[in-house]
Order: structure tokens, then sequence, then C-alpha cells
């Protein structure tokens, strides 16, 4: 079993998204787990749908005077599942330091959301060989004084900035790497083992290539999600 992460990001209005949902339902999972992130104001039309579904992110603020922000308590209550956090998008245009990220992930466990927190390096950090120490800030400050029961809880996006909408994806080697170095850091500090999935210009093309890197969980995608006809080619090569 894999898991298969839609991030429709700002993408779909009212009228296309009835029809997703309609054509969602006919879809075959072939005994993976597929999860939609639609945008928050179709949360509820998902919610009733045979998949689950999560947010595209969460407030770090519990509640309160926070005009246009979501509290993991308020995606909870709408029954939420899962939420990513720590997305690059939200690094880069919203300003997202490792900080708020800790905070949300920390309200999403409260809530019993399970974070999909997502990591990856520049193609700075590519080039100058720091993609490792890169992902190793990131977790550091998003996991900080999490428990090994917390991060039980969690799953992990390897998602290199540069790969993300580009289509170009590392080699296999490279996502085989970092995933490993992922899980075994996780290991050695938590003493648990995490779900690592990637994500950053997947789709029914590559994904032939891409299956055969070790340690893969799911994957998450971003472009081709917009297109269950894709996604369904995809799930079947899986
Ligand atoms: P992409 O996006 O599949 O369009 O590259 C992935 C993501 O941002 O999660």
């Amino acid at each position: 079993m894999k898991y298969i992460m839609l991030n429709h990001k700002m993408n779909l209005e009212y009228k296309t998204i009835k029809k997703y949902i309609k054509q969602l339902a006919t879809i075959d999972t072939k005994g993976h787990s597929l999860i939609v992130f639609p945008s928050d104001i179709y949360l509820t039309n998902f919610i009733d749908s045979k998949f689950m579904v999560g947010s595209q992110n969460a407030s770090s603020n519990k509640d309160g005077a926070y005009t246009g922000e979501v509290s993991a308590s308020q995606l909870r209550s709408l029954g939420v599942q899962y939420s990513l956090v720590g997305h690059s998008e939200r690094r880069k245009y919203f300003k997202e330091t490792n900080q708020d990220i800790n905070k949300k992930i920390r309200l999403l466990l409260i809530n019993k959301i399970i974070p999909v927190l997502c990591v990856g390096e520049s193609l700075n950090d590519k080039n100058s060989a720091a993609t490792k120490e890169v992902i190793f800030r990131q977790l550091q400050g998003a996991l900080d004084k999490l428990s090994s029961k917390d991060i039980e809880n969690l799953i992990i996006a390897y998602e290199p900035v540069w790969a993300i909408g580009s289509g170009q994806i590392p080699t296999n080697e490279e996502i085989e790497g970092v995933i490993f170095y992922i899980k075994d850091l996780i290991y050695k500090n938590f003493k648990v083992k995490v779900h690592v999935l990637y994500g950053g210009s997947v789709n029914e093309n590559n994904i032939d290539i891409i299956k055969q890197t070790k340690g893969i969980d799911g994957y998450l995608l971003g472009g081709v999600s917009l297109h269950l006809d894709k996604v369904q080619e995809l799930i079947y090569k899986l």
C-alpha cells in the first residue's frame, strides 16, 4: 500500500469540483490510500466522499482573532484527517518558518489530524551539496520537542523545491539517498519508523521510473492531481 496524496493547491472552481467529486467516486485505488487536499472552501464537499480528506494548511494559532485563518480544531470538527504542513510554497510566499511549522504540527496532533510535513532543498542548496544539511535543519526545527509518539502520527514528504511544478525530477539514487537519510535520522532520534513520500513533478509517465526507488511510501501529487484520468493511469502503474 502506498499513500497517494492529491494537492490541488489554489485550483479548481466550484462547478469543476462537483464534476471532480463525481469522477473521484469511480477511481479504483487498487488498495492504495488516496487522500485529497482541496482548497479549504471545498473540504465539506469532499468529506462525504469515500476518500480521506486533508487540508493544505492549518493555523499556527489555536483560535481567536486571526482573520482568514483556519484552525486545526475547526478542521477536526469537519472530519479532516490530514494536513499538509510547511509546503515549500507556504515557506516561500507566506514566509513560514520552521518554528511556525512546529506550532502547526503540535496543534494538528492535539486535534488528531495527521501532519504531512514537507521538506526539501532549493536548487541552490542542491548545487552546493547542502541537501542533507538543509533537510536536517528543517526537521530539527519542525520536530522540536516532539515525542516518539507524536512522530508515529506524522508523515514526511520529501519534495525538492526545484522539482515542484518544473517537470524535473531527481534521479532514483538521489531520492533514495534522501529518503533513507530521513528515515535513519528519525529512527536514531525517536526510535520509531516514519513514512516518507516523494513529491515534485510526479506524473503518469515518469511513475514507471520513480516507483523503482526503494523506500518510497507514497507520492504527493500537485499538477497531476487536477486530472483524475491521469491519477488513475498512475495508480494502475504502481
Ligand atoms: P507538482 O507539485 O506535482 O505539480 O510538482 C507537487 C507539490 O507541490 O506537492
